[in-house]
């Protein structure tokens, strides 16, 4: 399951880098800042981004689904605000909102996978022990 998890991990990584950075460019064309380094990050932040520290794969697969989760409802906030004032910004945000759901999906279904494994491992039944073979007659 770990090869699973970082798999898929390991592309989403590199897809994260638009929506990183596809919203710095449009503040930066609406004439705006944005905010550079991690601590002025957080404080406007909608996801709670910190790393857990626990290694255990269904713990970091949990908490990316949240990352993801956190990045979705950020995109509708966004689309919200701009749906009749910015077109622009609108399609940019429902752009990144549909990368943000499929990495949700991806990993949900790793979810569902793990949770799969853990309830065959619970409920497989087991193989019946083969009867002791009866002695020499005699
Ligand atoms: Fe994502």
């Amino acid at each position: 399951m770990k090869d699973a998890v970082a798999a898929e991990l390991t592309p989403h990584a590199t897809e994260e880098l638009d929506p990183a950075t596809l919203p710095i460019g449009r503040v930066i064309r609406l004439g705006g800042t944005p905010a550079t380094g991690p601590k002025r990050w957080f404080p406007p932040s909608p996801c709670a981004c910190d790393a857990s520290g626990d290694p255990y794969v269904a713990v970091v697969r949990d908490r990316n689904i949240g990352g993801q989760q956190g990045a979705i409802g950020a995109c509708k906030k966004l689309m919200d605000v701009t749906t009749v004032t910015d077109m622009v910004t609108y399609n940019l945000a429902l752009a990144i909102l549909e990368q943000e759901v499929g990495h949700e999906k991806d990993l949900q279904s790793l979810e569902e996978d793990l949770d799969l494994m853990v309830a065959c491992g619970r409920t497989e039944p087991r193989r019946p022990r083969r009867a002791p073979r009866a002695g020499p007659r005699g």
